[in-house]
């Protein structure tokens, strides 16, 4: 294991105040987003659609690295360029989702183990032999009746901890991202005090592995009440509890915590990572990012809608969601910036709509 070379990518994974776009959408997941805009389901609509992401002029100004999938991983541009190297050429460091999925857990009825481990040592070389420098695994922990059980936690801190191991073996850093979902009607309290637990133990596992912390990036929940809580939070509720967790937790070794959105919009993603920014960026010994997929990507998707004929005004509404990522990395990022941004774009976005879609 090259140990320096592992820390300098965890640290150009997160430095210059950008962030990490994750596209790495299983097919099934990517479907589902296409079926709700009513975008055919194909191999072609997935692979114009991941073209339009990766060669959005100037998104390395705002984006570090990029999660891909086992299959856009091997797909090309329409002129044959493969999207690794489109991103490569474009100074984002390429990555790669490399779990197979959350599936039931035996024993545990309404929790779930993200499966993977078998053959990962093999895969592993054959990413980062087409050029991958880090990877991707994700774990979710649901929060219910008595949820989530310490077997479940256990199990996934443990095949999270495996699979950051095998990745620092193979020179990928791994991303470690256990999940504590949004869904349900609990608090923030409650969610504070699972996220506490989750990531404690995730550490543990870490350590027992023998993980390299400076050569990791952690993928956390923003701490938050349940969706369909009758208590929402403040942004300032929202920071102080997400930090507080992070600082009882999170070891000083590890270089970045990338926020995963989970679900909020993408305003309030940005707003929240703004605000953590504004409040305590200076003092968090971990640099406080993002690695949002539904939160960058799902207005671009929108405005494309499978027609052709939306993809510049879909790739300026990505860089703008980027832009205002990076903002909010400095405590910069404003509501005025979106309005700039409805000024510049909502007459094409609108004009590109009549289109009929492909
Ligand atoms: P969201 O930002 O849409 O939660 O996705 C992040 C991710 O990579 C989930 O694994």
């Amino acid at each position: 294991m090259n140990k320096q070379a592992l820390i300098d990518t965890a640290q150009a994974m997160v430095a210059n105040d950008k962030g990490l776009l994750a596209m790495d959408e299983s097919d099934p997941t990517c479907n589902k987003r296409f079926a709700a805009l009513g975008i055919p389901q194909t191999v072609e609509a997935r692979r114009a659609y991941r073209e339009l992401l990766v060669t959005t002029p100037d998104l390395g100004e705002a984006i570090s690295g990029a999660i891909l999938y086992d299959e856009t991983i091997r797909q090309r541009t329409k002129e044959g360029k493969l999207f690794l190297e489109e991103l490569t050429d474009a100074g984002i460091i390429p990555g790669i989702k490399v779990d197979m999925g959350a599936k039931d857990l035996a024993g545990h009825p309404g929790e779930r183990i993200t499966e993977g481990l078998d053959g990962l040592r093999d895969r592993l070389a054959e990413y980062a032999g087409m050029g991958a420098r880090f990877a991707k695994w994700r774990a979710v922990i649901a929060i219910g009746t008595d949820l989530p059980s310490r077997g479940c936690v256990e199990a996934n801190a443990q095949a999270l901890a495996r699979y950051a191991a095998l990745c620092q073996e193979a020179g990928l850093v791994p991303i470690v991202e256990p999940e504590v979902l949004m869904d349900g009607d609990h608090t923030l309290e409650l969610c504070a005090e699972v996220t506490e637990e989750v990531l404690r133990i995730v550490f543990d596992q870490l350590n027992e592995q023998g993980v390299l912390l400076e050569g990791i990036i952690l993928k956390p929940n923003m701490v938050l009440p349940g969706l369909k809580s009758p208590r929402q939070a403040s942004v300032e509720a929202v920071t102080e509890a997400t930090v507080n967790v992070l600082l009882r937790t999170v070891p000083a070794a590890v270089p970045g915590v990338a926020f995963l959105s989970g679900g909020q919009s993408a305003e309030l993603a940005s707003a929240r990572l703004n605000a953590m920014n504004a409040r305590y960026g200076a003092r968090a010994p971990w640099a406080l990012a993002f690695s949002f997929a539904r939160a960058i990507q799902q207005p671009a998707l929108e405005a494309w809608h499978g027609d052709d004929a939306n993809v510049l005004a879909a790739q300026r509404i990505l860089l703008h969601r980027a832009r205002c990522n990076r903002a909010a990395r400095r405590g910069e990022y404003t509501a005025a910036m979106e309005e700039e941004n409805n000024d510049r774009t909502a007459p094409d976005a609108v004009a590109d709509d009549t289109h009929k879609r492909s």
